[in-house]
């Protein structure tokens, strides 16, 4: 079992009260209330994480803008899924030189999944050497203690040697827009070949279920009408628990608490996902009929190199039995393009199994190679200009797919939660239905975060169009 810790201000009074002082006085003295800036990087489960600095921050005496210029902290919560990521919190960060230079009391933190490598650690430390404060993902609780350090002590903080552990009530300020984040566990423990989350997020732990039931009846007292259930591999939830508990087991038990709300979740690994989830999906009312199941590769070669542990056929198999067993069911998945070796036939075995699944949506990926991963150490002799064609041949077939699948919903009836102004501009807003397409509809802004019935007008190749009912 790994280290179960109760998050409590109270109990480190050092630490808050002197932060809370030093934030009283500073705001005494320039007059303005302090403010700090969070900028999250990456996947949903980062996104909670960032919610949960900024509950922390609140209680620490903060306020919260979106203007580096008058932010009084900055913290940037960073991924490492792929260079490119990386790339754009170094350049980031390099922008907010200027920034320090002028007003040297403002104090910059890198967090995260990018920070937890020590490699990365020391090019901040050597590069940006104006960043105040450095931890991974799994310090949030103590940033108190980092703050103190920082502001009232003035010291530099590296801290990126955690332990793995699941700290319980953690203040969290969520975003708005109907859809509240909850996390059932953290880490992974699957080590496929070429990712870097085990490496950053630790080994692989399940929150206890009455404290997850707990928050999903906050979430919902709170209004919220989505709960999306969060992580690396949700299928595999329950494993170290002394309770026997599996994800299925779980779902029903949030799906049987009272009020209006629907049910998503990601990520399922299709080596650990059962016909018992299927069947869950199809029983509980409130589980949403939408699946995310990333599927990575259609060429066995290519999954086995992963260390992905499922084949192509077992995969298509689970997708089969969800069509049977939740007619309508709708799937996305994630898939890597140009992966170490990856020939043309291996390529064309992804397409095939695009077309034969019908997604709705992909969320597709050039291969990065990543430092520390086994597939890091692979020949990669493919061009990246056949990666890149590779790639655009992908979107195109994913393109006809996805509006195929959208025109068959014409004329009917969606519900949809609406979580924002549309693209299209004032007076417009957008949202997901519960088949997880993004609808767009005339509305007004005061309907945001509830579910609206619309009736779908237009197909287009990522999203519908509509009118409310
Ligand atoms: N736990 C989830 C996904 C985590 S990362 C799962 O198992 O599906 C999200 C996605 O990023 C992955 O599904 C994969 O498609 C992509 N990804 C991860 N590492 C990558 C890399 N090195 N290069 C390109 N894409 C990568
Ligand atoms: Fe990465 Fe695989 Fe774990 Fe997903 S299951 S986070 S792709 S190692
Ligand atoms: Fe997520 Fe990126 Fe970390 S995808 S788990 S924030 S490496």
């Amino acid at each position: 079992m790994p280290e179960i810790l109760q998050f409590d201000l109270s109990a480190i009074p050092d630490f808050t009260e002197a932060v809370l002082a030093e934030n009283a006085r500073l705001s005494e003295m320039t007059g303005q209330s302090r403010l700090a800036l969070v900028r999250t990087y990456g996947c949903q489960q980062n996104a909670a994480d960032g919610e949960r600095i900024k509950g922390v921050l609140s209680e620490l005496g903060y306020g919260f803008t979106e203007q580096p210029e008058e932010a009084h902290l900055i913290i940037f919560n960073t991924c490492a899924v792929r260079e490119h990521a990386e790339d754009r919190v170094f350049g980031n960060l390099g922008a907010l030189k200027k920034l320090k230079n002028r007003r040297s009391s403002l104090i910059i933190a890198v967090c995260g999944c990018m920070a937890k490598q020590p490699h990365i650690a020391e090019r901040i430390k050597k590069s940006f050497p104006y960043v105040d404060i450095v931890f991974g993902t799994n310090g949030i609780h103590r940033l108190p203690e980092y703050l103190y350090q920082a502001l009232a002590q003035r010291r530099k903080v590296c801290q990126i040697e955690e332990q793995d552990s699941i700290c319980e009530g953690m203040p969290v300020i969520r975003a708005e827009g109907g859809r509240a984040l909850l996390s059932v566990m953290y880490g992974c423990d699957n080590f496929c070949s070429y990712c870097i989350v085990p490496y950053v997020r630790g080994r692989e732990r399940s929150r206890r279920p009455e404290d997850i039931l707990a928050e999903a009846e906050q979430i919902i007292a709170a209004g919220y009408h989505e709960i999306l259930l969060l992580g690396q591999n949700v299928n595999s939830y329950g494993k170290g628990l002394d309770e026997p508990i599996n994800f299925a087991e779980l779902l029903r038990r949030i799906n049987a608490l009272p009020g209006d709300f629907r049910i998503k979740f990601m990520t399922s690994h299709p080596k650990d996902c059962t016909p018992e989830l299927i069947d869950t999906i199809a029983a509980c009312e409130k589980v949403c009929n939408y699946l995310h199941l990333p599927v990575q590769s259609g060429s066995d070669r290519i999954l086995a190199q992963m260390n992905r542990r499922y084949d192509r056929e077992k995969y298509l198999s689970l997708i089969r039995y969800a069509k049977e067993k939740v007619p309508g069911i709708s799937f996305s998945s994630d898939i890597i393009v140009g992966f170490p070796g990856e020939t043309e036939e291996d390529f064309a075995q992804t397409l095939s199994l695009v077309e034969e699944v019908e997604y709705d949506s992909l969320f597709t990926f050039i291969y990065s190679k990543r430092k520390g991963t086994k597939a890091a150490d692979l020949p990669d002799v493919t061009p990246h200009s056949e990666k890149t064609e590779r790639f655009a041949r992908l979107l195109a077939l994913q393109e006809q797919i996805s509006i195929k699948r959208h025109q068959s919903f014409l004329g009917r009836k969606l519900r949809v939660i609406a979580e924002e102004e549309g693209k299209t501009g004032p007076g417009y807003l957008t949202g997901r239905s519960d088949e997880n397409i993004i609808c767009e509809f005339p509305g007004d802004p005061s309907l945001i975060g509830k579910p609206v019935w619309i009736v779908a007008r237009e197909a287009k190749p990522f999203w519908m169009v509509g009118d409310c009912l």
